[in-house]
C-alpha cells in the first residue's frame, strides 16, 4: 500500500487505478484503514448518495473542542444543514458575481506575466498559478490589497491543515486559523457597519426563511475557500500547461483553434484531475460492488480514476481536447458538486489564453523528474519551470 505515496504513484497514478478497477474497483485498504472505490458508476454513487455516504466529519484537532469559528464547514455537512446553508452561500457566491470578476482576474493575470515576460523563464507554479487564486480569492473576500501577503501565509498553513483530512495537523497552522478569523471578526465588523461591493458583505446579508449565517459560518466558510479554491485552481492551471507541453499536437491544435480552449480546460479535469479523491463514511453497513462496507468505515471515492474509466470515456488514457463527450466528475457529483468550478473555469480560462499569448515557444527549462504535490489527494506538480521567448510588459 506505499505504493500509494510513493513519488512515482503520485507522478502517474493511472496504471495502478487501472489495475484496481480491473481487479477489485471496490476494496478495503487494509494497512490505511480505508475503503476505496476505483469505478465510474460507483465513485458517482459513493458522492452522491448522501444518506449511505455520510460527507459529516470532524478533523481530528477540532474533536471536543469549538470548531474553527463555532461554525460547521459546509464540506463535511450532511442535510438538513448542509441544504440550509449551502442555500444561503450560493446568494452570496452566483455565477453573476463570479462572472464580474473577469476583468480583475485578467488585469492580476498580466500583472504576474508582467514580472517574468521580458526574463524569458518562468516557474509556472511559484511565479504564476499559485499566486493567482489567492490573490483572487483575498480580493473576493474583500481583503486590503496591504495585508496580501499575510494572507497568503494564513492561506498556507490552512491548506496545509487540510491534510488533518487524513490524520495530520500541527499547532502552527491551528494559530494560523486563530489569527485568521480574529482578522476576519474585524472584517465582518466593519462590513456590518458599512457594507461594501464584497463576498463579506454578500455573505453577511444572506437570508433564507429568517435565517442568517452566524459569525462562525462565516469564518468556516472563509477558511473552506482557502482550502477548496486556491491548490486546486493551482493545479488546474498547471496541469493544463503540463499536458499540453506533454502533448503537443493539442498544443498545436489549440493554438490553431482558440475556440476549443473552454474544452481543452474539462478534459485537463478530467485527464489530470486536481482533486483526485474525496472522503465519506459509510452512515450504515453498506453493499456496494458486490463489496459490504460496514457502518462508520471511512470511504475514499477515487474520481481521478473514475475519470478514466474506459467503460466511461473513450480513448480514456489519451488527452483529447476535443472530446465530444465528457462527463467528468473532477468537481464532483450531487449536492456538494463544487460551488467554485464557474470561478475555476473562469480563472483557467484567462489565465492559459494569457499564457499562450504572451510566453511564445514555451517549454521545459530541463528534463528532470517532476516533484508531484504533496499528498494523493491533490494531483499536480509542486513546481514547473519552464522557458520562452522574452516579451514586452504590457504596462
Ligand atoms: C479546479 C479547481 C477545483 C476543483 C477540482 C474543485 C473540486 C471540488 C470537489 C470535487 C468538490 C466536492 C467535494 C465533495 O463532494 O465532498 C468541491 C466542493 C467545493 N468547492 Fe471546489 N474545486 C475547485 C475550485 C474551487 C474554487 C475556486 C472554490 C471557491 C473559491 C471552490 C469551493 C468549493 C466549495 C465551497 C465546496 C463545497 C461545496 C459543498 O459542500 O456543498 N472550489 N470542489
Amino acid at each position: 500500500m506505499n505504493a500509494l505515496f510513493s513519488p512515482d504513484f503520485l507522478r502517474n497514478p493511472y496504471p495502478l487505478y487501472a489495475q484496481f478497477r480491473q481487479n477489485q474497483p471496490v476494496l478495503f485498504m487494509e494497512p490505511l484503514g480505508i475503503w476505496s472505490v476505483f469505478d465510474y458508476e460507483h465513485v458517482k454513487q459513493v458522492l452522491f448518495d448522501h444518506a449511505r455516504f455520510s460527507s459529516e466529519f470532524r478533523p481530528k484537532f477540532e474533536e471536543g473542542t469549538e470548531q474553527r469559528g463555532g461554525g460547521f464547514s459546509l464540506i463535511t455537512m450532511d442535510p438538513p444543514r448542509h441544504t440550509q446553508l449551502r442555500t444561503l452561500v450560493s446568494k452570496a457566491f452566483t455565477p453573476k458575481a463570479v462572472a464580474a470578476l473577469e476583468s480583475r482576474i485578467a488585469a492580476i493575470t498580466h500583472e504576474l506575466l508582467d514580472q517574468v515576460s521580458e526574463t524569458g523563464r518562468i516557474d509556472l507554479i511559484r511565479d504564476f498559478s499559485y499566486p493567482l487564486p489567492v490573490i483572487v480569492i483575498a480580493e473576493m473576500l474583500g481583503i486590503p490589497s496591504e495585508d496580501r501577503e499575510q494572507f497568503k501565509h494564513w492561506s498556507d498553513e490552512v491548506v496545509a491543515s487540510a491534510d488533518s483530512v487524513v490524520g495530520a495537523t500541527n499547532s502552527e497552522s491551528q494559530q494560523a486559523h486563530e489569527e485568521m478569523n480574529a482578522y476576519f471578526r474585524k472584517i465582518i465588523a466593519l462590513r456590518r457597519e458599512e457594507p461594501r461591493d464584497d463576498l463579506i458583505s454578500a455573505l453577511l446579508a444572506a437570508e433564507e426563511s429568517n435565517t442568517h449565517l452566524s459569525e462562525g459560518d462565516i469564518l468556516s466558510f472563509c477558511a473552506l475557500l482557502l482550502v477548496a479554491g486556491n491548490e486546486t485552481t493551482t493545479n488546474l492551471i498547471g496541469n493544463a500547461v503540463l499536458s499540453l507541453l506533454e502533448n503537443p499536437d493539442q498544443l498545436a491544435k489549440l493554438r490553431a483553434r482558440p475556440e476549443l480552449l473552454p474544452s481543452a480546460i474539462e478534459e485537463v479535469l478530467r485527464f489530470k484531475s486536481p482533486l483526485q479523491a474525496m472522503f465519506r463514511t459509510a452512515a450504515r453497513d453498506v453493499e456496494i460492488g458486490g463489496q459490504v462496507i460496514p457502518a462508520g468505515s471511512r470511504v475514499v471515492a477515487w474520481m481521478g480514476s473514475a475519470n478514466r474509466d474506459a467503460g466511461k470515456f473513450a480513448a480514456a488514457d489519451k488527452f483529447d481536447i476535443a472530446r465530444e463527450s465528457n462527463p467528468h466528475i473532477a468537481f464532483g457529483h450531487g449536492m456538494h458538486f463544487c460551488l467554485g468550478a464557474p470561478l475555476a473555469r473562469l480563472e483557467a480560462r484567462v489565465a492559459l489564453q494569457a499564457v499562450l499569448e504572451r510566453l511564445p515557444d514555451l517549454a521545459r527549462a530541463d528534463q528532470d523528474p517532476l516533484t508531484p504535490a504533496r499528498g494523493f489527494i491533490v494531483h499536480g506538480v509542486s513546481s514547473l519551470p519552464l522557458t520562452f521567448t522574452p516579451t514586452k510588459r504590457l504596462d
